[in-house]
Formats: C-alpha cells, structure tokens, sequence
C-alpha cells in the first residue's frame, strides 16, 4: 500500500468569469468539508485567484495557478511572478500543460526554468507531459516521456523536489472523451515511477504523486484510483461544475 495520499486537481483552463469562479469554488468547499483523505485543488484563470484563495482559505480546497514566468519581476509584459502566486494564495502551480506546449511555444527548457522558479518561491509544481496520438501509435510513448521528463527535471536534486506533483496527460485523451484505460495508464505511470528511480532514488520515487489527466469523470475515476501507481487525478471539463468534481474527489 502506497502512503502517497491522493490529490484530486481542476484545472478551469481559460473558463469562468470572477463571478462565477467564486460560485463554483463556494459550492464545492460546501460539498467537501467531510473529505480528509484527499487532498484537494482548483486552478482557476489568475483574474480569480485572489477572490477564489480567499474563498476557500478555511476548506478542504487548495489554490493553484495554470502557469507562472520564472522570472522574480521585470519588465516581462504580461508575465506573472512565483511571488505574486504565492501572494495571491496559491500552493500548486500547473507546468508545461500541453496546451500552453501547444499554442504558446513552451519547451521542455522553459519547463524546466519554471519548475525550478516554483520550487523557489515555495509553490508546489505540477509538471505535465504526455504523448500525442501519433507518437503513440508510433510506439514512441515511453521515449517521449522520457524526454519531457529528463529534461523538465534537468539539474534538480530529490530534495528540492519534495514537493513535486506530475501529472501523465495522453494528448489525445484531453477533452475528447477518450480515457485512457487505466491499465494503460498504469503501464505509463509504472513507467514513469521506475524512471525517477533511475534519476533520483527509490524513496523519492515512491514519494512522487503522478496525477492522470484526460477525459477523467465521476464514472472512471474509481477505476483508475485502483490502480498501484495512480495517485490522483488533473481534471479539466469535469471540474467546472462544482457537483460533478466534489463527486470525483469523493470516487
Ligand atoms: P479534460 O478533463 O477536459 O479532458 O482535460 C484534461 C486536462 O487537460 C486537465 O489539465
């Protein structure tokens, strides 16, 4: 049996509106007072962040942000610091999400600077990586993994890591109803575990939560809790309704 204790993440990507995040993140601290062997996080757009971590200061509900730059501050436009996270009241940070990889030019390098910046300014770091559709029909899923991962945790000792969450996102299960399936996803996140004891240690490995993203609902999430390596989940469509993601956290 695994002591890692699970973490069940939102990430409301570019969604709701101040009003409405406050809403969501009300109705769910409501809806999980009574959870206490899970942990809990939301990740709403950085307008929110403030109004929502002040909402949910005295729940069960973390705060994490969606990204973050690397830099303490400067004249970077449009950019936001690991302080004004921290400040703003967040304990997670989400890295290296496909779609900022996708749409906003990030690379492994960049990961790699954010991820050290985070662990910095005390903020959690949830680093994402996953392969696409045709890398895995490829057969090149494990290489790529090993990729993101050798290179996102470049130059990063065990003991700052501590605080390090991965999250496994097969691209082609984001947003697009098709799950993994949770022996698929326990091969990769085995995988995943065996590797970081190849580049840190064993109990550092065994230490690491590794989420799952993609396509995750209230009707599979038990099954992939199930399995050895699974340690929680990175939920996106499904976490913007308070209901549906206090049932998720409560599998
Ligand atoms: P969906 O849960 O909507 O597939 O999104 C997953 C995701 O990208 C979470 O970061």
């Amino acid at each position: 049996m695994s002591t890692r204790r699970p973490l069940i993440a939102g990430n409301w990507k570019m969604y709701k509106t101040v009003a409405e995040a406050e809403e969501t993140a009300r109705a769910l601290a409501g809806q999980t007072t009574d959870v206490d062997s899970v942990d809990i996080m939301i990740a709403p757009p950085f307008t929110a962040l403030t109004h929502v971590a002040s909402l949910v200061k005295n729940s069960r509900v973390a705060v994490g942000a969606q990204n973050l730059f690397w830099e303490k501050e400067g004249a970077y436009t449009g950019e936001i610091a690991p302080g004004m996270l921290t400040e703003a009241g967040c304990r997670y940070v989400i890295i290296g999400h496909s779609e900022r990889r996708q749409h906003f030019g990030e690379t492994d390098e960049t990961v790699n600077k954010k991820i050290a910046a985070a662990l910095t300014a005390g903020l959690a770091p949830i680093l994402c990586i996953g392969e696409s559709e045709a890398q895995r029909e490829a057969d090149e899923t494990f290489s790529v993994l090993d990729k993101q991962i050798k290179r996102g945790l470049k130059d990063l000792f065990a003991n700052d890591l501590r605080e390090l969450v991965i999250a496994y996102e097969p691209i082609w299960a984001i947003g697009t109803g098709k799950t993994a399936t949770s022996e698929q996803a326990q091969q990769v996140h085995q995988f995943l575990r065996g590797l970081l004891a190849e580049l840190f240690d064993e109990p550092f490995a065994r230490s690491v939560r590794i989420l799952y993203g993609g396509s995750v609902k209230p009707d599979n999430i038990a099954e992939l809790m199930s399995m050895e390596d699974i340690d929680g989940a990175l939920v996106g469509g499904a976490s913007l309704n308070a209901e549906t993601f206090a049932r998720i956290v409560t599998y």
